[in-house]
């Protein structure tokens, strides 16, 4: 049997819980100061102050001294495109000039692009630049990561996606949690009047073989104007949860199109993006428990107004933060600028962060009841920081204030 035991942590910030956080709850971290955590075979066994937990020292036992050092569960990144081929930084330069993220994409741009890209790279290339991409992604405490195909969009690729997502939990630490999002972009031959044609294709010729294959959890859909509508959204995830998966959506990006009032209406675990929620949206969010996931770094880098995370929290939702790590609209793996702009440009303060990227982070994957806190019973996932304290996240700015991660009861990262 493998042992662990966590020692003298100067705060063991537990996020204790198997349910997401709503609105006030979202402050409490049930912190315990010289905290300690012993594990077995990478399950947590106890929690409580090092005084308490020293009987697990034994000569059988690793030891990780945590002394000096705050000691949080291991992040979850809820939303990201983790797997494409080929860049796009032309667009960036593009839009310094005055282009808009949706007049590219319009022109034939943005996604398709990257969708041309994905299908040109081999299943091998792909898989060894998402290792690379979880790596760094790794170095902020990231544990468990969900990664979303979509830069397929035709079947064969779309599975190639998927199957690279499936490969990837063998091949390095990081939980992979996967999501069909074959409604990312309309494709080229269903523009312009086959839109219901391309919904009916995704929920007939590839829905059944992704759940047969057991391919992904999630179904996700990019409601957007121009590109999917909300009658298509209701369509394809009520045909999802029927199929048995669990769903999102992209929801309110760029214009209040209703994606947030649709992802309450069909019981979505999450919905995402939501710069342009509506009050309605929000709070039939709140009143239905859908997670609301916030991607600051997306709004930051298109320079569009941030969601409305304060308002979301006060009408009771559970906030979650995301990167949206993806090719176009943010290129950014990076979880603690995340967190930091949240706290900034979206009035959130330290604690909702925390809450947001570990206990709100699982349940937006599915995953509460195994991961996204420190309790007994749950996965040995872990970030340790170089500080004593959970404020020094979004303090040391945009970087990463992770020493140690711990997967599973392992030490699979150290600075
Ligand atoms: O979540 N908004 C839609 N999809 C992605 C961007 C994809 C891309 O530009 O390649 C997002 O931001
Ligand atoms: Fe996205």
């Amino acid at each position: 049997m493998k042992k662990l035991l966590i020692k003298n942590a100067s705060e063991l910030v537990t996020c204790s819980g198997f349910t997401a956080k709503k609105g006030k709850e979202m402050m409490d971290l049930h912190i315990i100061e010289n905290g300690a955590v012993y594990c077995e075979d990478g399950i947590i066994k106890e929690v409580g102050k090092t005084n308490d937990l020293l009987k697990y020292e034994t000569t059988d036992c690793e030891i990780f001294d945590a002394k000096g050092k705050a000691v949080l569960p291991g992040f979850v990144d809820s939303h990201t495109h983790l797997t494409f081929g080929g860049y796009r930084a032309d667009e960036f330069n593009w839009r310094l000039r005055g282009d808009s993220y949706m007049s590219i994409m319009e022109r034939g741009g943005g996604i398709i692009n990257s969708v041309t890209s994905t299908h040109e790279a081999s299943e091998e290339e792909l898989t060894e630049i998402a290792l690379k991409r979880l790596k760094s992604m790794l170095s902020y405490g990231v544990t468990t990561v969900e990664a979303k195909s979509g830069y397929g969009l035709d079947f064969d690729t779309e599975m190639k996606q998927l199957h690279i997502n499936k490969k990837l939990n063998d091949l390095q630490p990081i939980d992979i949690v996967s999501t069909y999002l074959g409604a990312h972009s309309v494709p080229a031959q269903y523009k312009n009047g086959g839109e219901d044609k391309y919904i009916d294709y995704i929920i007939e010729k590839v829905m059944p073989v992704v759940k047969e294959e057991k391919l992904a959890d999630f179904v996700d859909i990019f409601v957007e104007k121009n590109v999917f509508s909300v009658e298509h959204g209701r369509k394809l995830l009520n045909k999802a949860k029927e199929m048995g998966f669990k769903t999102k959506i992209h929801a309110d990006e760029m214009v209040s199109l209703g994606g947030s009032e649709l992802a309450a209406e069909v019981g979505c675990t999450s919905a995402d993006h939501l710069l342009h929620a509506s009050d309605k949206g929000i709070s039939d969010m709140a009143k239905a428990g859908v997670i609301a996931t916030v991607l600051p770094c997306t709004a930051f880098n298109l320079k569009e107004d941030y969601a409305r995370g304060r308002k979301m929290i006060d009408e009771g939702c559970a906030l979650a933060i995301a990167t949206d790590f993806n090719p176009g609209s943010c290129f950014c793996e990076n979880l603690a600028l995340a967190f930091l702009l949240a706290c900034l440009y979206m009035d959130i303060r330290v604690e909702e962060a925390v809450t947001a990227i570990t206990i709100n982070g699982a349940a937006a994957v599915g995953r509460e009841k195994t991961i996204g806190s420190i309790d007994i019973g749950k996965q040995a996932d872990f970030a340790v920081l170089e500080f004593p304290s959970y404020k020094y996240i979004p303090y040391h700015i945009g970087t990463s204030s992770v020493e140690t991660v711990i997967k599973k009861g392992k030490i699979v990262f150290n600075r």
